[in-house]
Parts: C-alpha cells; structure tokens; sequence
C-alpha cells in the first residue's frame, strides 16, 4: 500500500527534511548572537523567543515528520524487497549513522535552549560556530549516500 504512494512520501519527506535542516543550521545561529547579549536584557529576551519559536514550531515538528516519512519509505521498501536483506548494505548502514548523528544533534541543541532559556549557557560563541558547520557537513554525507549510493 505505502508503495503506491512512494513518490509521495519521499517528497514530503525531502520538504520536511528541508524545514528541518534550516532549522538545524539557523539556531546555532542565533546562539552565536546570544552569547553576546547582556542576560536579562532586550536581545536576550527577543533571542529567547526566537529560538523557542524556531524549535518548538518548525524543528521538532520537521524533525518528527521526516523520521516517520523516513520509516514509511523504509517499510515500502521493505514491502517491494519482501524483508529486510536490502538494507543490510553499506549506504543504508551509513546513513543510518549519519541519520542518528544528526539528531543526536538535534538533541544537544535543544539542551542548550534550555540552558539559554534559564541564562545559565556556559559554552562560548566559538563552540558553537564549529556546532554551526556539523549540520551542513552531515548533510552533504547524507544527500550523498541517499541520492549517488542508493539509487
Ligand atoms: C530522519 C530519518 C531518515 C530516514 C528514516 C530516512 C529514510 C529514507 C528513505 C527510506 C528514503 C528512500 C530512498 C529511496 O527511495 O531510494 C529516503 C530518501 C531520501 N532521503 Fe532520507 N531519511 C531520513 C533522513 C534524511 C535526512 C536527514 C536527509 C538529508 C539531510 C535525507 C535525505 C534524503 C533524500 C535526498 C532522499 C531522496 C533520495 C532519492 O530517492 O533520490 N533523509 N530517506
């Protein structure tokens, strides 16, 4: 059933993952900024309000909606193979790391927006100016498996 809708799903899940990863490269962004905004202050209430808004809206919903789109596709293809055996390949393996890397980092940014949201960050603006080029270098790994390797 979910293979009639195939092409469907891999394009919300390609929209979703879009969403998901402007996310991802925009919110280190805004950290940089807030590491220089007096606690208490205007920049740091107007950053706080655009970093909840950015991850409670658009972040973990986009996150949510890729990885379950992301699982369909994985069951469709199951359902075409008949098992399990066609992921049991090196680019699946890869970029069901990569895949994890990624939340992984998801996760460690959202940690800092609580850290922000209760003024306690104690990670300088360098730190998250590497943090800020992890997405994008992931990303490429993973658009490359998914689109060279695996077609
Ligand atoms: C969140 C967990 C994810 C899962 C479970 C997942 C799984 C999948 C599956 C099963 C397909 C279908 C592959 C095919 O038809 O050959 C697919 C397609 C694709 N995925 Fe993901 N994916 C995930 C995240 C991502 C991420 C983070 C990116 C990019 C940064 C990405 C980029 C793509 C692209 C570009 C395609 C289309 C490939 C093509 O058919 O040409 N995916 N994904």
């Amino acid at each position: 059933m979910l293979l009639a809708a195939y092409d469907w799903l891999r394009a919300f899940h390609i929209l979703a993952v879009i969403a998901w990863m402007a996310g991802l490269l925009y919110l280190p962004r805004l950290y940089i900024y807030h590491c220089a905004a007096k606690p208490g202050g205007e920049l740091d209430e107007t950053l706080k309000l655009q970093e909840q808004r950015l991850l409670k809206i658009i972040m973990n919903p986009a996150m949510i909606v890729a990885w379950l789109l992301g699982l369909a596709l994985v069951w469709a293809n199951m359902e075409r193979a008949g098992g399990w055996s066609v992921f049991l390949d090196w680019a699946w393996l890869g970029k069901l790391v990569l895949i994890s890397a990624m939340t992984g980092l998801h996760h460690v940014f959202a940690l800092r927006f609580k850290r922000f949201q209760a003024g306690t960050n104690d990670w300088s603006d360098k730190r998250y100016r590497m943090l800020n080029e992890a997405p994008f270098v992931l990303a490429i790994a993973i658009v490359l498996i998914a689109v060279v390797a695996l077609n």
